[in-house]
């Protein structure tokens, strides 16, 4: 990747928040039990609407587009591929190869089989083999048109959500769990690296750059001078910042509470995905077991009496992005913000949380570190998970009645700023 004058911009989405009608995942059979405020039903029906969709980013002037696979579309039963969606997806890169947006393809958003959730999901060890044949057969299917792959999203998130807090599926509240599914996820990225390599020497030309999208946040201690704060926070940007990139590079897991195991492949990441959205005071809680990590406190550092806050209530800290992008050049990758956006109801607010973001991105790119891309989440207004669609992240207002979409001014200023900035830094 060429990060002199190669600057990847434009948004990005997930199958199960826009496609509607994914009737095979774990997330189909969560929600028809009650379990969210609202079901994904028929979502933004972008399944058959991407070609309209990818056309209003075209006309943004987007040069990329983040998406991912529908697992459970394109292996409904174990072992069995589906050619009908293999096909659909295909044409969905076609498309956007054909209004020369690059697509940058998330194998594992979130959303599980049904067959692979009951097998256990991630907490079983299968799920690591299961997830490297899917892999390798995207890299065989898509890899002449595909260079840039993500294999998970968020894993830690994913731990966090289903294993500890409960509230995704499978809604369990186990420590163990989780350190469980995290080991199992690394496992399953570093064969998937491995394998989707090899297949790629097959199949394109110029080779894939396979990274993942990590969740991250800078912490910082509630009480400055606690050293307790201090600890929880060193532990805590180790693990949930770090522990998957590193683990990953060095091909060895290595980190307490977790077992010490060999992965099947070392440097298994060629760039690395940071999803952005903002940063956590954290004090200490107490030394064992996940009490170590501390716990979120809502005073401290950062804290200010009327700080800007999103429709979710998640604080917004621009220069928080700067921060993570400079503790990340460290592992001499690029990165590519693979996710940064607020939900809000007002569009205004929207552009200069876009704008101040931005701008410290091109702040860290002048000061030489290898910020390749930013993709604003999300393209269009989508299904945000437990809290259903009041949440509005997009640049493309949904109307989720009609289905009609809305450009919203905060989609042209994003493509003016950008504009300005690789004029004025002669790319
Ligand atoms: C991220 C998820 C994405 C979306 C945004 C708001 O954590 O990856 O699917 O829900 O948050």
């Amino acid at each position: 990747m060429n990060t002199e004058n190669t600057f990847l911009w434009g948004a990005a989405a997930s199958s199960h928040q826009v496609e509607g009608n994914n009737t095979l995942n774990d997330w189909w059979d969560w929600e028809s039990r009650g379990k969210v405020k609202e079901p994904s039903g028929i979502a933004c029906d972008h399944y058959n609407r991407f070609g309209q969709d990818f056309k209003i980013a075209h006309s943004l002037g987007h040069t990329a587009h983040r998406f991912s696979l529908e697992w459970s579309r394109l292996e409904p039963e174990e072992g069995r591929w589906s050619a009908f969606e293999w096909a659909h997806y295909k044409e969905v890169v076609r498309t956007l190869r054909a209004l020369k947006i690059e697509p940058i393809v998330t194998l594992n958003h979130f959303t599980l089989p049904l067959w692979f959730y009951k097998n256990g999901g991630w907490t079983d060890r299968r799920s690591i083999l299961y997830f490297a044949r899917f892999a390798k057969k995207a890299v065989d299917v898509l890899g002449e048109d595909v260079t840039y792959w993500l294999t998970l999203n968020e894993p830690f998130v994913y731990a966090f959500m289903a294993y500890i807090k409960g509230v995704w599926p499978p809604g369990e509240s186990s420590c163990a769990k989780a350190f469980m599914v995290i080991e199992n996820q690394i496992q399953a990225h570093a064969s998937a690296y491995k394998d989707m390599h090899e297949a790629a020497r097959k199949v394109s030309l110029n080779g894939i750059k396979v990274g993942a999208a990590l969740s991250v946040s800078p912490f910082f201690p509630c009480r400055e001078e606690s050293p307790g704060d201090r600890l929880a926070v060193f532990l805590r940007n180790n693990l949930y910042n770090h522990m998957f990139i590193r683990s990953a590079l060095n091909g060895i897991i290595l980190f307490p509470g977790f077992h010490i195991r060999a992965l099947r492949s070392r440097r298994a990441a060629d760039f690395i995905g940071l999803n952005y959205y903002s940063y956590e005071n954290i004090r200490y809680k107490g030394l064992g077991g996940y009490d170590m990590f501390g716990e979120p406190c809502y005073l401290g550092h950062h804290e200010k009496a009327n700080e800007e806050k999103n429709s979710l209530g998640w604080r917004v800290y621009p220069e928080g992005v700067y921060l993570l992008l400079k503790d990340f050049a460290g592992y001499g990758l690029p990165i590519i913000i693979t996710e940064n956006g607020i939900c809000t109801n007002d569009d205004n607010q929207r552009s200069i949380f876009i704008k101040d973001h931005l701008s410290w991105v091109f702040k860290a790119r002048s000061a030489g570190i290898p910020a390749a891309g930013y993709l604003y989440w999300s393209l269009l207004d989508n299904f945000e998970w437990a809290d259903g669609y009041s949440p509005r992240f997009g640049l493309i207002e949904t109307d989720y009645t009609t289905l009609t979409r809305t450009v919203r001014p905060s989609g042209r200023i994003m493509a003016d700023y950008i504009a300005d900035y690789m004029k004025a830094a002669l790319f």
